[in-house]
This record gives C-alpha cells, structure tokens and sequence, in this order.
C-alpha cells in the first residue's frame, strides 16, 4: 500500500515551499523513492502567497512534469488556510480551498481555544470537516490536551501532526504535545508538511515505523494508511487509541533526551 500525504507545499513559487520546479521535481521523486504514491497539494493561503485562483492551472502544470519525467505521483487539490479565512464562513471560498469538497486543513496559528472553537464552527457550518494542521507546535495545544479532545470529540473535527514534530525539528515541548495527543487519541492523520527536498522533506516511511514500533501497528495503520484513504474518499475519519510497545507515552522521546 503506498502513502498519502495529506500536507505538501509541493507547487513551485506559490508560497515559502519550491522556488522552481526543479525543486518541485526533486520532491516528486524524493516522494516516489519513499513509496508516497499520492500528494495532496496544500500551498498557504495568506496576502502574498497564493490565493487559489488559478490552482488547477498550477497542478496540471505539474502534473504534466511528472509525466514527462516518468514519475507516478498524483497530486490532488487542497490548500492550507488560515483561521482568519476559516472564522469568515465564507462558504464558496472555503469550499474552494477544500480537499475533495470534504475536507478544510487549517492553519490555526498562536490563538485561543476559544477562538479556535469559533473558527471551526463556521467551518462546519459550512459543510466541511476542520482537519488542525500540526496543533501541536502551538501553546493552545500544550497543557490543554482535554480541552482539545472535548472540542473534537463528536464534532468531526480532527488533527493532523506533522513529520517535523515526530522528529524533533520543532523542539521538545511540539514533540511531548504530539506525544500527549496521540496518546490521548485525537491524531488523525500525519502529514509531512514539506517545503523542500532538504531539511522539510516529503518522507513518510520513517515515521510510520516509528509510530508502529511506538504506539502499535494498528494505530500506524489507522493514521497512516487507512485515514487518508477516507480523507480523500470525502469519508469520516477513524480515531486510533495506540498500544503503545515498551512502555512508551507520554513523554518517551523528552525523557530520553534529557
Ligand atoms: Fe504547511
């Protein structure tokens, strides 16, 4: 079974990711190389950066690149957005910027979790499942664990944690918050959030035996493989409880560095 990932700033000179496709096409193949068969193409959507409009136009382009270079890699449509964009309700733009008319991954930011409540009830409002890009580099996240899990919980709103945090490249206190929510049950989905084919990379394996080795094969499974098939098939998403092996959550990573 081959990788979905579910967050990629793999369309060249959009937003911060690749400055050319060049890059783009060293992702692609860093992508393939890795057993990631399918790439959910989600540029920011802030002033600046781009703003959605011409997004097939872009994907086609690269779509037409990675055929001519012999790489089999689908990309599908979506978009990273922020919670200002998210709290505006606005229904046409969000539904635009959504994957598979389903799903809206949001960039919530430093905010409140009441802020935060607000902008995902809009979301809902308007059709659409809130999927939390990467909560746990944020303070509303850390310590405030069951709070979060009280505002998923039967709304159909869930988390996705990214790669970066699961190695470390965000620090300790995102790597113990990634911990806690996969421990208490509210990871969804881990998305590698690449911007590049260097630090940021499109790489998944990695993090699917460590989460298999750490939490259980049958959590890894759920979050890796199986939710982003439901992602894209515009279907809810399962929770995963992990077992973890060797004693692990939470904490297990924080402790063996100190
Ligand atoms: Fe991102």
């Amino acid at each position: 079974m081959q990788f979905i990932d579910t967050h990629c700033h793999i369309i060249p000179g959009v937003d911060d990711g690749p400055g050319n496709a060049d890059v783009s096409l060293e992702m692609a193949r860093l992508a393939v190389a890795d057993g990631i068969g399918t790439v959910v193409a989600t540029p920011h959507v802030v002033e600046g950066y781009y703003l959605g409009e011409d997004r097939e136009l872009q994907l086609r382009r690269l779509r037409s690149l990675f055929t001519r270079e012999n790489l089999d890699l689908n990309l599908v449509a979506g978009a990273e957005v922020p919670m200002s964009l998210c709290a505006s309700g606005d229904e046409n733009l969000l539904k635009r910027l959504s994957i598979g008319g389903r799903y809206l991954l949001m960039e919530p930011s430093e905010t409140s979790m009441e802020q935060l409540a607000k902008s995902i009830y809009q979301v809902r409002l308007c059709g659409l499942y809130p999927v939390l890009a990467h909560p746990e580099r944020y303070s509303f996240a850390h310590n405030q664990i069951s709070a979060l899990a009280q505002l998923l919980g039967g709304n159909d709103v869930y988390i996705q944690v990214t790669v970066a945090a699961i190695e470390g490249l965000f620090g300790k206190r995102a790597q113990r918050a990634w911990e806690q929510l996969a421990a208490a049950g509210i990871v969804h989905l881990i998305g590698t959030d690449a911007h590049s084919a260097r630090l940021r990379a499109p790489l998944l394996s990695a993090s699917y035996e460590k989460l298999s080795r750490l939490a259980g094969d049958e959590a890894a499974r759920v979050i890796m493989l199986e939710n982003p098939v439901r992602m894209l098939a515009g279907e809810r998403l399962a929770w995963a409880k992990p077992s973890p092996k060797r004693g692990f959550w939470p904490g297990h990573f924080a402790r063996r560095k100190r």
